[in-house]
């Protein structure tokens, strides 16, 4: 008897950036942070669940290849899940014991790797949710966003569609830093995405390393997390309600450069941003001045990556400018630089 169930998780990308961890274990972070989900269509995880007394133990595979469940934060999201699970079969005795049978999770990415995006937001938030289905928990978006959290900070948001948020919270046990629907993506459906890959770059910090060792050795960062963030959350949720875009392109362009400056205020300095990432804010500099208003942003993670962030009614103007770049001799890949649009549902 195999119990199965299944589901899909988009990814996010941040325009009030998650940096700084307060609780390393818990990945309660020093700021509240807030994303745009991309289209499922475009990029997302989707994953499997299932379990059976004949699994001898709990095993995960990502795109055909054998994942070590053995670290921490996995292995956080498996007991949180089937905790839940021991309550739900305590109340009903009549329920099947899933929660002391053997998981099999089964993932894939519908993006390549090479691609460099934070595939661990959509990847712990499909986790999460394909076991949570399994095991028929009667839990929230906002309780299964709390478990996703301890399997990579970011994932949090990808628990929701459209603009969401994360509230930093301030309990010890983290029960307050959740995620938190800021408006459906039907309220502001024209939000275009267009993630522009530069040139194959290994990721040199990982984000969990780099962020502690800003959280260390930063000054810059602790104006960041005690006047910058809290101002521009409260101007972004706005921007979003509002559909205000040119204050959403200010808000996300300056939170971007913020963030990378504190990585370079960070002792050794952490570079993210290379020559082609910054040929990329200068041609969103020109296509704004060239159209007069700001009809574009930009943003990066924790690597050299593009998201453009446009509406609809600019595509031929933004996309347009950009796609005619790629291939050229600007430093974007010709391979894998063809352009990934991702369009919100
Ligand atoms: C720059 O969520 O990958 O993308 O919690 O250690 O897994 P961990 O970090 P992670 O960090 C993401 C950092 C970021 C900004 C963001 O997504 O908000």
């Amino acid at each position: 008897d195999i119990h199965r169930a299944s589901t899909f998780a988009p990814v996010n990308i941040a325009v009030i950036k998650y940096w700084g961890k307060r609780d390393t274990k818990l990945n309660l972070p020093t700021n509240s942070s807030l994303s745009v989900t991309l289209s499922q269509d475009d990029l997302r995880t989707h994953t499997t669940a299932s379990c059976s007394l004949s699994f001898t133990k709990d095993t995960l595979t990502l795109n055909g290849e054998d994942q070590d469940i053995s670290g921490a934060r996995t292995q956080a999201c498996f007991k949180e899940l089937r905790k839940l699970r021991r309550s739900v079969e305590a109340e009903d005795t009549s329920a099947a014991k899933l929660s002391a049978m053997g998981l099999r999770i089964v993932s894939e990415n519908n993006f390549p790797t090479a691609a460099g995006l934070a595939s661990s937001a959509a990847g712990f938030a499909a986790l999460v949710r394909s076991i949570a289905n399994l095991y028929a928990l009667p839990s929230t978006p906002t309780e299964l966003s709390r478990i996703a959290r301890q399997g990579s900070g970011s994932a949090c948001r990808s628990l929701f569609g459209g603009y969401a948020g994360w509230h930093q919270g301030s309990q010890n046990d983290g029960s307050d830093s959740v995620a938190y629907e800021v408006a459906p993506a039907s309220h502001w459906p024209d939000m275009r995405a267009l993630i522009l890959v530069a040139s194959a770059e290994k990721k040199g910090v990982s984000s969990t390393a780099g962020m502690q060792q800003t959280v260390a050795t930063s000054a810059l960062f602790q104006r960041r997390v005690e006047v910058i963030v809290p101002e521009r959350m409260a101007a972004m949720e706005k921007a979003v309600k509002e559909k205000d875009f040119a204050a959403f392109a200010q808000l996300t362009t300056r939170d971007s450069n913020s963030f990378h400056a504190c990585c370079a205020d960070t002792d050794p300095p952490i570079f993210y941003m290379n020559d082609t990432s910054r040929a990329a804010v200068r041609m969103c500099e020109a296509i704004n001045a060239q159209a007069g208003s700001t009809i574009c942003a930009y943003t990066f993670d924790a690597g050299p990556n593009a998201v453009i962030y446009y509406l609809a009614a600019n595509e031929a103007t933004v996309a347009g400018t950009f796609k005619a770049l790629l291939g050229t001799k600007t430093g974007w890949e010709s391979e894998k630089g063809k352009a990934v649009e991702a369009a919100q549902e």
